[in-house]
């Protein structure tokens, strides 16, 4: 992956659009979190877990197959997390919310980060790794006895408890797919950030957004599927090409001399 220099300005047109934009719709993936220490599901994961497949191991089937196997790497992935703090482009995106007119946060990270910075009614697409639900029931379980059972057991029923993300082959939470729909079909500038918008539904966020006539900014260092639709292709890391954009919105610079990253 290429890590672009952080002293690129970003192109007038980009601030100027954002700074036009009456609607701003951001979606988020592990890129955004990646300079927090998270690692993100596509490329190289590290330590233990690289002779696993994480979407192997994000299914129903394979929690039935082997429930220790996946509640031990959540509870690894949980206890990451727990230790990450929000980067630059979390924070970015938290302060954003207060300088556009309208601004709805979409993301696909089980994390909390973009809470952690401060952004306010994130909406949650995969569901949120610091919660526990029952397998059986889907009721959110807040504490359980402990046994040394591994997963542990749920407290009500006695079925296995579970992460309460979304794994391949589960619907998205109703409520938060409609409100995510709502707001892509709406705003007039589309945010795809640190995604490699290939997972569906979500990656068909930008699409929707796009077919209403909405432009789109993608910000990532690699390309992805979207990247030639994007109207800007932003390529750099969330956690500075963010913090530039933030930085340049106040008083578009629209004199021709900047290095562009567009
Ligand atoms: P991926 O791992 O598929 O993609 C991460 C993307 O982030 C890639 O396109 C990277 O190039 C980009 N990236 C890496 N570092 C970055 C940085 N510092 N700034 C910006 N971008 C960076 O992660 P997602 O697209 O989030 O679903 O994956 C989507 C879903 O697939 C996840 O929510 C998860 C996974 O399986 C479920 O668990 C249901």
């Amino acid at each position: 992956m290429s890590q672009q220099a952080s002293s690129s300005l970003i192109s007038p047109k980009v601030i100027q659009a954002l700074r036009s934009a009456r609607y701003v719709a951001v979606l988020t993936g592990a890129g955004v979190s990646a300079e927090s220490g998270v690692p993100t599901f596509r490329e190289a994961q590290m330590g233990l877990w690289a002779k696993y497949n994480p979407e192997a191991l994000a299914t129903p089937q394979a929690f039935q197959r082997n429930p220790t196997l996946v509640w031990e790497w959540y509870a690894w992935r949980r206890q990451l997390v727990g230790q990450a703090k929000a980067n630059a482009g979390h924070l970015a995106l938290a302060e954003l919310e207060k300088l556009v007119p309208r601004f709805t946060l979409i993301t696909q990270n089980v994390d909390e980060l973009h809470q952690q910075a401060g952004s306010s009614s994130v909406i949650e697409l995969h569901g949120n790794l610091n919660r526990t639900i029952c397998f059986s029931e889907r009721k959110v379980v807040e504490s359980w006895p402990e046994t040394g059972d591994i997963p542990p057991r749920c407290p009500n029923c006695g079925s296995l408890l579970r992460p309460d993300v979304v794994w391949f082959g589960e619907t998205l939470p109703a409520e938060a797919l409609s409100a995510a729909f709502n707001a892509a079909e709406q705003c007039d500038l589309f945010m795809s950030i640190g995604t490699s918008a290939l997972v569906h539904p979500a990656a068909s966020l930008p699409v929707a957004a796009l077919e209403r006539g909405a432009i789109l900014v993608e910000i990532n260092p690699d390309t992805t599927p979207l990247t030639s639709h994007a109207t800007y292709a932003l390529r750099g890391p969330a956690g500075q090409v963010l913090p530039q954009l933030l930085e340049a919105l106040p008083e578009a610079n629209l004199s021709p001399n900047h290095q562009n990253y567009d």
